[in-house]
């Protein structure tokens, strides 16, 4: 390894001034820039799996292999390695397991070599609450007479940073109805233990209409809404027999 530990451990406080002022200010940022540094590093949230991907600045760099590593803000820690991320060939990581406190700023690092030569090393920092990109999730939507439900699909294990109220809290579920004009904001209360699949029934709806729903995560912050695709569905009359 050629890039020495005794510059890991330097570069992560030199990063922190940033954070600081970013917090204080209010100017937060779905997808924070390094301007220095070598990549351009992301947090993108995805079927509730927290992904850091990079892509280099420089396109004429070329590794054929990456490493991943990170560290924690909030205590003096050293760089540690993802052990799935060792040696990879894919640009992204998944660190949905170790990445799961949303008050935490995490210091990520990539290396990237060609052989066993060290072309790149790019590091970053992400305040889970406010620097990730929030993907919406799946979901299905089944209509009948005069209600809709709405099936959002959670993972079959709860990741860390769906424990408690973590990410509720500064990206609330919004179910958003539409019809003609009228749209109408729906925030379920999601259980802390919430696995597979998540009902919501949306009710009182007018028969031989049509509605359509998009699933979104809220961000609390200036981060843009990334809605889902609508999903629609034509409610049917209701037959003669049910004024029976
Ligand atoms: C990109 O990398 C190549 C190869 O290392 C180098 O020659 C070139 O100067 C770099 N370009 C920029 C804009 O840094
Ligand atoms: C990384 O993987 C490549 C090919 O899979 C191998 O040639 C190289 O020696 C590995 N590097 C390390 C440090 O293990
Ligand atoms: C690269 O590093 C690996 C692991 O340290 C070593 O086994 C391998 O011989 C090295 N390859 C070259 C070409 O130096
Ligand atoms: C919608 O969900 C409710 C409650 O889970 C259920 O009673 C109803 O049958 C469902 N409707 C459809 C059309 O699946
Ligand atoms: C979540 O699950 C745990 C263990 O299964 C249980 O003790 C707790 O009451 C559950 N919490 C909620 C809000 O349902």
């Amino acid at each position: 390894m050629l890039v020495s530990q005794n510059a890991s451990a330097i570069r992560p406080r030199n990063l922190y001034p940033m954070v600081y002022i970013s917090l204080v200010f209010g100017i937060l940022h779905a997808l924070p820039d390094f301007p220095g540094e070598p990549c351009v590093l992301k947090m993108t949230l995805r079927n509730f799996r927290t992904i850091l991907s990079w892509e280099l600045k420089n396109h004429s760099v070329v590794p054929t292999h990456y490493t991943f590593w990170y560290t924690i803000m909030s205590k003096p820690e050293g760089m540690k390695i993802v052990e799935d991320c060792r040696n990879i060939t894919r640009s992204f990581c998944d660190v949905t397991d170790v990445w799961g406190n949303m008050r935490e700023t995490y210091v990520p690092r990539v290396d990237g070599f060609k052989g066993n030569t060290t072309l790149v090393s790019c590091t970053g920092s992400f305040f889970l609450a406010t620097h990730m990109s929030l993907e919406p999730p799946e979901f299905e939507v089944v209509g009948f007479i005069d209600h809709i439900n709405v099936t959002v699909k959670f993972p079959p294990i709860i990741p860390k940073i769906l424990d408690g109220e973590g990410l509720w809290f500064y990206s609330p579920l919004v179910i958003e109805e539409q019809s003609g004009r009228i749209v109408k904001k729906h925030k379920p209360k999601i259980n802390e233990n919430v696995t597979g699949d998540f009902t919501y029934v949306i009710d009182k709806l007018i028969p031989n209409t049509n509605y359509c729903v998009s699933v979104y995560l809220e961000p609390t912050d200036l981060r843009a809404i990334n809605r889902s695709p609508l999903k629609c569905t034509l409610l049917q009359p209701r037959q003669q027999s049910e004024f029976l």
